[in-house]
């Protein structure tokens, strides 16, 4: 039997992350966090003080990174990363550094990596398209952008961040356009991939449906 493999893709604040960490426990499957991946790339072109544009020294950076994933924790080369990448700046220039096609190759073949000897879902925006083509189930979430402003509102305001939500609803608008109109693997519906709306949904539900059309094969 093949490996199960779950792909959720979705606009921020959709609920992905959430909806697929709690499915993973269920299931007691690997999780896979594919934007924190990109958030710790972005935050290391930040650090090293890197213009987004510069596909060269882009190409250096993901060549020489080292990335540790694990459900708890992210590092990158040797330092404990998970906080430091969900600040408002790293998510403010994710987009821009996830467009560069090299990041995306390297990405994309690590995130095949780890999902080729175990059980995983996955969330991001290609999983269903790009990374995962052949996966078991896919799922596509989609949300109201001023439902998701106030979802990423909330989550900012419990880590201390201010928000006001006008600024983060034309970010989301923003970060929505540059995923899905850049060239290399946007953020698509698969044609065979389940779209749930969430504007109306409890995390729950969406969980509880998700869990409902998943077939686990013991
Ligand atoms: O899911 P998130 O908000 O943490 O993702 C951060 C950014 O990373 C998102 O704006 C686009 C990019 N991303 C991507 O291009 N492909 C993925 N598979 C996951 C994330």
């Amino acid at each position: 039997m093949s490996q199960l493999q779950i792909a959720i893709d979705g606009p921020a604040g959709s609920g992905k992350s959430t909806v697929a960490k709690a499915v993973a426990q269920l299931l007691n499957i690997t999780y896979l966090d594919t934007g924190a991946m990109y958030r710790a790339v972005t935050y290391a072109a930040m650090k090293a003080n890197l213009s987004f544009d510069d596909e060269t020294a882009l190409k250096t950076l993901v060549d020489d990174i080292q990335l540790d994933i694990s459900p708890k924790s992210i590092q990158l080369n040797g330092e404990d990363v998970t906080e430091a990448i969900r600040t408002p700046e790293v998510t403010r220039c994710v987009s821009d550094v996830s467009k560069v096609g090299y990041v995306r190759e390297k990405m994309v073949i690590l995130q095949r990596e780890i999902a080729l000897n175990q059980p995983v879902i996955m969330d991001g925006r290609d999983i269903g398209t790009v990374v995962l083509p052949q996966a078991t189930y896919k799922f596509f979430l989609i949300a109201d952008p001023v439902e998701r402003a106030k979802r990423r509102m909330l989550e900012l305001e419990s880590k201390g961040f201010e928000a006001s939500l006008e600024v983060i609803t034309e970010e989301i608008i923003t970060r929505d356009k540059i995923d899905s109109e850049r060239e290399i693997s946007p953020l698509m519906r698969a044609a065979d991939a389940i779209e749930i709306d969430t504007t109306h949904l409890s995390i729950d539900d969406v969980i509880r449906k998700i869990i409902s059309l998943v077939k686990v094969e013991k």
